[in-house]
Protein backbone atom coordinates (compact mmCIF):
# COMPACT_ATOMS: atom_id res chain seq x y z
CA UNK A 1 0.00 0.00 0.00
CA UNK A 2 3.03 2.63 1.02
CA UNK A 3 3.97 1.79 -2.75
CA UNK A 4 0.68 2.77 -4.25
CA UNK A 5 0.57 5.60 -1.84
CA UNK A 6 3.91 6.80 -2.61
CA UNK A 7 3.17 6.77 -6.38
CA UNK A 8 0.18 9.00 -5.92
CA UNK A 9 1.62 12.30 -7.06
CA UNK A 10 3.22 10.65 -10.59
CA UNK A 11 -0.21 9.05 -10.86
CA UNK A 12 -1.65 12.52 -11.24
CA UNK A 13 0.19 13.00 -13.88
CA UNK A 14 -0.35 9.70 -15.74
CA UNK A 15 -4.03 10.76 -15.13
CA UNK A 16 -3.78 13.89 -16.81
CA UNK A 17 -2.31 12.24 -19.99
CA UNK A 18 -4.62 9.44 -20.13
CA UNK A 19 -7.62 11.87 -20.43
CA UNK A 20 -5.53 14.47 -22.47
CA UNK A 21 -6.02 11.25 -25.04
CA UNK A 22 -9.22 9.97 -24.21
CA UNK A 23 -12.23 10.68 -27.26
CA UNK A 24 -15.07 11.95 -25.94
CA UNK A 25 -17.94 12.36 -28.44
CA UNK A 26 -20.02 15.97 -27.85
CA UNK A 27 -23.57 14.68 -26.95
CA UNK A 28 -26.63 15.73 -29.47
CA UNK A 29 -28.60 16.88 -26.81
CA UNK A 30 -27.57 19.47 -24.79
CA UNK A 31 -26.27 18.85 -21.06
CA UNK A 32 -28.22 20.28 -18.17
CA UNK A 33 -26.87 18.17 -15.51
CA UNK A 34 -24.58 15.45 -14.31
CA UNK A 35 -24.87 12.45 -12.12
CA UNK A 36 -22.02 9.88 -11.52
CA UNK A 37 -22.51 6.33 -10.17
CA UNK A 38 -19.53 4.67 -8.33
CA UNK A 39 -18.97 3.22 -4.92
CA UNK A 40 -16.10 3.65 -2.46
CA UNK A 41 -12.63 3.89 -4.28
CA UNK A 42 -14.21 4.38 -7.42
CA UNK A 43 -17.14 7.07 -5.83
CA UNK A 44 -15.31 9.45 -3.73
CA UNK A 45 -13.39 11.00 -7.29
CA UNK A 46 -16.73 12.29 -7.92
CA UNK A 47 -17.27 14.03 -4.57
CA UNK A 48 -13.84 16.04 -5.07
CA UNK A 49 -15.13 16.67 -8.50
CA UNK A 50 -18.42 18.74 -7.55
CA UNK A 51 -16.17 20.45 -5.08
CA UNK A 52 -13.70 21.68 -7.36
CA UNK A 53 -16.35 22.76 -10.42
CA UNK A 54 -18.50 24.04 -8.03
CA UNK A 55 -17.22 27.85 -8.77
CA UNK A 56 -16.95 27.60 -12.54
CA UNK A 57 -19.35 25.06 -14.13
CA UNK A 58 -22.79 25.86 -15.50
CA UNK A 59 -24.48 23.05 -14.61
CA UNK A 60 -24.95 20.95 -11.26
CA UNK A 61 -22.87 17.61 -10.53
CA UNK A 62 -24.32 15.03 -8.79
CA UNK A 63 -23.06 11.88 -7.41
CA UNK A 64 -24.68 9.01 -6.18
CA UNK A 65 -23.90 5.98 -4.20
CA UNK A 66 -26.56 2.97 -4.80
CA UNK A 67 -28.67 1.42 -7.17
CA UNK A 68 -30.99 3.80 -8.43
CA UNK A 69 -30.73 6.73 -10.22
CA UNK A 70 -33.22 9.72 -9.55
CA UNK A 71 -35.71 10.49 -12.01
CA UNK A 72 -34.25 13.74 -13.31
CA UNK A 73 -31.45 11.81 -15.33
CA UNK A 74 -32.60 12.24 -19.02
CA UNK A 75 -30.98 12.40 -22.43
CA UNK A 76 -30.10 16.48 -21.04
CA UNK A 77 -27.93 14.02 -18.57
CA UNK A 78 -23.90 13.60 -18.78
CA UNK A 79 -24.11 10.35 -16.73
CA UNK A 80 -20.82 8.81 -16.11
CA UNK A 81 -20.47 5.29 -14.29
CA UNK A 82 -17.52 4.89 -12.73
CA UNK A 83 -15.99 1.13 -11.08
CA UNK A 84 -12.52 0.70 -10.82
CA UNK A 85 -13.40 -3.33 -11.94
CA UNK A 86 -15.89 -2.47 -14.02
CA UNK A 87 -18.29 -4.96 -12.13
CA UNK A 88 -20.08 -3.32 -9.03
CA UNK A 89 -23.09 -4.45 -8.84
CA UNK A 90 -24.67 -0.83 -8.06
CA UNK A 91 -22.91 0.71 -10.44
CA UNK A 92 -23.69 -1.82 -13.37
CA UNK A 93 -27.51 -0.82 -11.96
CA UNK A 94 -27.45 2.81 -12.06
CA UNK A 95 -25.08 2.08 -15.67
CA UNK A 96 -28.56 0.18 -17.03
CA UNK A 97 -30.71 2.89 -16.38
CA UNK A 98 -28.80 4.97 -17.48
CA UNK A 99 -29.45 3.29 -21.04
CA UNK A 100 -32.66 2.97 -20.51
CA UNK A 101 -33.17 7.19 -20.08
CA UNK A 102 -31.11 8.15 -22.91
CA UNK A 103 -28.41 9.73 -21.19
CA UNK A 104 -25.16 10.82 -22.79
CA UNK A 105 -22.91 8.14 -20.96
CA UNK A 106 -19.20 7.87 -20.28
CA UNK A 107 -17.98 4.58 -18.53
CA UNK A 108 -14.72 4.86 -16.26
CA UNK A 109 -12.84 1.76 -15.40
CA UNK A 110 -10.08 -0.74 -15.84
CA UNK A 111 -11.83 -3.65 -16.99
CA UNK A 112 -15.09 -5.90 -16.57
CA UNK A 113 -18.24 -5.78 -17.91
CA UNK A 114 -18.40 -1.58 -18.11
CA UNK A 115 -15.81 -1.71 -20.27
CA UNK A 116 -17.45 -4.34 -21.79
CA UNK A 117 -20.66 -3.04 -22.20
CA UNK A 118 -19.39 0.23 -23.38
CA UNK A 119 -17.54 -1.24 -26.27
CA UNK A 120 -20.55 -3.41 -27.41
CA UNK A 121 -22.32 -0.19 -26.96
CA UNK A 122 -20.53 1.67 -28.87
CA UNK A 123 -20.53 4.40 -25.63
CA UNK A 124 -17.70 6.73 -24.36
CA UNK A 125 -15.39 5.20 -22.05
CA UNK A 126 -11.65 5.73 -20.51
CA UNK A 127 -9.98 2.36 -20.01
CA UNK A 128 -8.06 3.32 -16.73
CA UNK A 129 -4.30 1.17 -16.00
CA UNK A 130 -5.66 -2.36 -14.95
CA UNK A 131 -4.17 -4.62 -12.54
CA UNK A 132 -4.14 -2.61 -8.97
CA UNK A 133 -4.63 -4.47 -5.84
CA UNK A 134 -7.26 -1.54 -4.47
CA UNK A 135 -8.85 0.66 -5.89
CA UNK A 136 -8.88 3.04 -3.75
CA UNK A 137 -5.37 3.42 -4.54
CA UNK A 138 -6.89 4.89 -8.05
CA UNK A 139 -8.50 8.22 -6.87
CA UNK A 140 -5.92 10.21 -9.34
CA UNK A 141 -7.23 8.50 -12.33
CA UNK A 142 -11.05 8.94 -11.83
CA UNK A 143 -11.11 12.27 -10.42
CA UNK A 144 -8.91 13.32 -13.32
CA UNK A 145 -11.27 11.63 -15.56
CA UNK A 146 -13.81 13.36 -14.83
CA UNK A 147 -12.48 16.60 -15.19
CA UNK A 148 -11.03 15.83 -18.91
CA UNK A 149 -14.81 14.61 -19.58
CA UNK A 150 -15.63 18.08 -18.57
CA UNK A 151 -13.29 20.22 -20.11
CA UNK A 152 -13.84 17.99 -23.32
CA UNK A 153 -17.88 18.72 -23.54
CA UNK A 154 -17.14 22.54 -22.93
CA UNK A 155 -18.40 22.68 -19.48
CA UNK A 156 -14.90 23.67 -18.00
CA UNK A 157 -12.07 25.37 -19.38
CA UNK A 158 -8.47 23.96 -18.46
CA UNK A 159 -7.43 25.40 -15.12
CA UNK A 160 -8.39 22.92 -12.99
CA UNK A 161 -6.32 19.96 -14.96
CA UNK A 162 -3.53 23.00 -15.23
CA UNK A 163 -3.83 22.77 -10.49
CA UNK A 164 -3.88 19.14 -10.68
CA UNK A 165 -0.39 19.54 -12.25
CA UNK A 166 0.83 22.01 -9.52
CA UNK A 167 -0.71 19.72 -7.03
CA UNK A 168 1.29 16.50 -8.51
CA UNK A 169 4.32 18.50 -8.17
CA UNK A 170 3.81 19.70 -5.13
CA UNK A 171 3.52 16.64 -3.42
CA UNK A 172 6.16 15.64 -4.64
CA UNK A 173 7.85 18.16 -3.01
CA UNK A 174 6.27 17.93 0.11
CA UNK A 175 6.42 13.86 0.52
CA UNK A 176 9.03 13.38 2.80
CA UNK A 177 7.45 16.36 5.39
CA UNK A 178 4.02 15.05 4.87
CA UNK A 179 5.11 11.21 5.53
CA UNK A 180 6.56 12.54 8.94
CA UNK A 181 3.92 14.26 9.71
CA UNK A 182 1.43 11.55 9.16
CA UNK A 183 3.85 8.93 11.02
CA UNK A 184 3.50 11.83 14.25
CA UNK A 185 -0.25 11.88 14.36
CA UNK A 186 -0.45 7.93 13.56
CA UNK A 187 1.47 7.36 17.20
CA UNK A 188 -0.89 9.87 18.70
CA UNK A 189 -4.49 8.31 17.81
CA UNK A 190 -3.85 4.72 16.38
CA UNK A 191 -5.62 3.12 19.41
CA UNK A 192 -8.55 6.18 19.81
CA UNK A 193 -11.74 6.48 17.62
CA UNK A 194 -11.04 9.44 14.77
CA UNK A 195 -13.59 11.98 14.77
CA UNK A 196 -12.99 14.06 11.44
CA UNK A 197 -13.96 17.95 11.54
CA UNK A 198 -13.50 20.30 8.75
CA UNK A 199 -15.57 23.05 6.41
CA UNK A 200 -18.00 21.78 3.76
CA UNK A 201 -15.84 22.58 1.15
CA UNK A 202 -13.51 19.91 2.46
CA UNK A 203 -16.31 17.29 3.05
CA UNK A 204 -14.19 15.38 0.18
CA UNK A 205 -11.15 15.16 2.16
CA UNK A 206 -13.02 14.04 5.58
CA UNK A 207 -14.72 11.53 3.71
CA UNK A 208 -12.20 9.90 1.96
CA UNK A 209 -9.75 10.20 5.16
CA UNK A 210 -12.26 8.06 6.94
CA UNK A 211 -12.61 5.87 4.47
CA UNK A 212 -9.07 4.50 4.13
CA UNK A 213 -9.12 4.82 8.34
CA UNK A 214 -11.47 2.20 7.13
CA UNK A 215 -10.03 0.06 4.49
CA UNK A 216 -6.26 0.45 5.62
CA UNK A 217 -6.27 1.19 9.04
CA UNK A 218 -8.96 -1.22 9.89
CA UNK A 219 -11.24 1.22 12.58
CA UNK A 220 -13.86 3.16 13.07
CA UNK A 221 -13.96 6.73 12.14
CA UNK A 222 -16.61 9.95 11.37
CA UNK A 223 -16.46 12.92 10.23
CA UNK A 224 -18.83 16.04 10.32
CA UNK A 225 -18.64 20.05 9.01
CA UNK A 226 -18.65 23.19 9.58
CA UNK A 227 -20.89 25.03 9.99
CA UNK A 228 -23.38 22.44 9.61
CA UNK A 229 -22.31 20.31 12.91
CA UNK A 230 -22.75 23.62 14.77
CA UNK A 231 -26.49 22.85 14.76
CA UNK A 232 -26.93 19.55 15.88
CA UNK A 233 -23.25 17.45 16.60
CA UNK A 234 -21.68 19.91 19.10
CA UNK A 235 -24.77 19.36 21.53
CA UNK A 236 -23.53 15.85 21.36
CA UNK A 237 -20.53 16.47 23.11
CA UNK A 238 -21.42 16.43 26.46
CA UNK A 239 -19.53 13.28 28.57
CA UNK A 240 -15.67 13.34 28.54
CA UNK A 241 -14.45 10.31 26.56
CA UNK A 242 -10.34 9.67 26.32
CA UNK A 243 -11.24 6.97 23.55
CA UNK A 244 -12.12 9.56 21.28
CA UNK A 245 -9.13 11.57 18.58
CA UNK A 246 -10.24 14.82 17.19
CA UNK A 247 -8.94 16.01 13.78
CA UNK A 248 -9.54 19.32 12.65
CA UNK A 249 -8.70 19.66 8.88
CA UNK A 250 -7.75 23.35 8.47
CA UNK A 251 -7.46 25.50 5.52
CA UNK A 252 -6.02 29.03 5.00
CA UNK A 253 -9.31 29.38 2.63
CA UNK A 254 -11.74 29.61 5.82
CA UNK A 255 -13.81 32.54 5.77
CA UNK A 256 -13.62 34.81 8.84
CA UNK A 257 -16.70 33.40 10.34
CA UNK A 258 -15.86 29.44 9.58
CA UNK A 259 -12.67 30.45 11.39
CA UNK A 260 -14.08 31.58 14.14
CA UNK A 261 -16.67 29.14 14.43
CA UNK A 262 -14.36 26.99 14.26
CA UNK A 263 -11.71 27.89 16.78
CA UNK A 264 -14.97 27.91 19.23
CA UNK A 265 -15.85 24.63 18.26
CA UNK A 266 -12.43 23.16 19.43
CA UNK A 267 -12.82 24.86 22.80
CA UNK A 268 -16.35 23.03 23.09
CA UNK A 269 -15.13 19.11 22.21
CA UNK A 270 -11.42 20.39 23.72
CA UNK A 271 -13.48 20.15 27.29
CA UNK A 272 -14.39 15.89 26.26
CA UNK A 273 -12.32 14.79 24.07
CA UNK A 274 -9.26 12.48 24.99
CA UNK A 275 -7.36 14.90 22.22
CA UNK A 276 -7.79 17.66 19.82
CA UNK A 277 -5.15 18.35 16.96
CA UNK A 278 -4.97 20.64 13.95
CA UNK A 279 -3.32 19.00 10.62
CA UNK A 280 -3.47 22.64 8.39
CA UNK A 281 -3.62 22.52 4.34
CA UNK A 282 -0.71 23.31 2.37
CA UNK A 283 -1.00 24.47 -1.23
CA UNK A 284 -2.38 27.80 -3.24
CA UNK A 285 -5.42 26.96 -4.18
CA UNK A 286 -8.34 24.29 -3.19
CA UNK A 287 -6.98 21.67 -5.60
CA UNK A 288 -3.87 21.47 -3.75
CA UNK A 289 -4.84 22.20 -0.85
CA UNK A 290 -8.02 19.38 -0.92
CA UNK A 291 -4.94 16.74 -2.19
CA UNK A 292 -1.81 17.77 0.05
CA UNK A 293 -4.84 16.63 2.92
CA UNK A 294 -5.39 13.04 0.58
CA UNK A 295 -1.92 12.41 0.53
CA UNK A 296 -1.36 13.28 4.18
CA UNK A 297 -4.28 11.24 5.45
CA UNK A 298 -3.63 8.01 2.76
CA UNK A 299 -0.18 8.03 4.30
CA UNK A 300 -1.80 8.45 7.57
CA UNK A 301 -3.90 5.17 7.35
CA UNK A 302 -1.28 3.44 6.08
CA UNK A 303 0.85 4.09 9.07
CA UNK A 304 -2.35 3.57 11.38
CA UNK A 305 -2.31 -0.39 9.58
CA UNK A 306 1.17 -0.52 10.91
CA UNK A 307 0.49 0.66 14.57
CA UNK A 308 -2.45 -1.57 14.71
CA UNK A 309 -0.63 -4.50 13.10
CA UNK A 310 -2.62 -5.02 10.31
CA UNK A 311 -1.96 -5.63 6.53
CA UNK A 312 -3.48 -1.88 4.84
CA UNK A 313 -4.16 -3.76 1.53
CA UNK A 314 -6.05 -6.80 2.99
CA UNK A 315 -10.35 -6.18 2.65
CA UNK A 316 -11.59 -9.71 3.11
CA UNK A 317 -14.46 -8.57 4.64
CA UNK A 318 -15.37 -6.30 1.39
CA UNK A 319 -14.55 -9.90 -0.69
CA UNK A 320 -16.79 -11.65 1.41
CA UNK A 321 -20.21 -9.81 1.19
CA UNK A 322 -19.42 -8.70 -2.38
CA UNK A 323 -18.97 -13.12 -3.10
CA UNK A 324 -21.99 -13.92 -0.79
CA UNK A 325 -24.64 -11.35 -2.56
CA UNK A 326 -22.89 -12.89 -6.19
CA UNK A 327 -24.29 -16.34 -4.68
CA UNK A 328 -27.86 -15.06 -4.00
C1 LIG B 1 -11.25 -1.19 -2.56
C2 LIG B 1 -12.15 -0.06 -2.40
C3 LIG B 1 -13.62 -0.29 -2.51
C4 LIG B 1 -14.08 -0.36 -3.98
C5 LIG B 1 -15.59 -0.57 -4.05
C6 LIG B 1 -16.14 -0.55 -5.46
O1 LIG B 1 -9.92 -0.75 -2.60
O2 LIG B 1 -11.71 1.01 -2.17
O3 LIG B 1 -14.24 0.78 -1.84
O4 LIG B 1 -13.70 0.80 -4.67
O5 LIG B 1 -15.93 -1.78 -3.44
O6 LIG B 1 -15.45 -1.40 -6.32
P1 LIG B 1 -14.96 -0.81 -7.73
O7 LIG B 1 -14.03 0.30 -7.42
O8 LIG B 1 -14.28 -1.95 -8.40
O9 LIG B 1 -16.20 -0.38 -8.43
Amino acid sequence: MKKLIAGFPAQLIEALEIGAAANIRKSEKPIHKAYVAGMGGSGIGADFVASFIRDESPIPYHTGKGYDIPAWVDENTLAIASSYSGNTEETLSAFQQFQERGAKIVCLASAGKLVESAKANGLDYIQLPAGSPSPRACLGYSLVQQLWILNKLGIIGSSLLDQIRGASDFLTKHQESIQERAKQIAALIHDRVPIIYTLDRFEPVAVRMRQQFNENGKMLCWHHVIPEMNHNELVGWREEDSRLAVLFLRSSLESHRNQTRTEITKEVVGNFAGSVLEIQAKGDNLVEQSLYLVHLADWLSAYLADERGFDAIEIKVIDFLKESLARQ
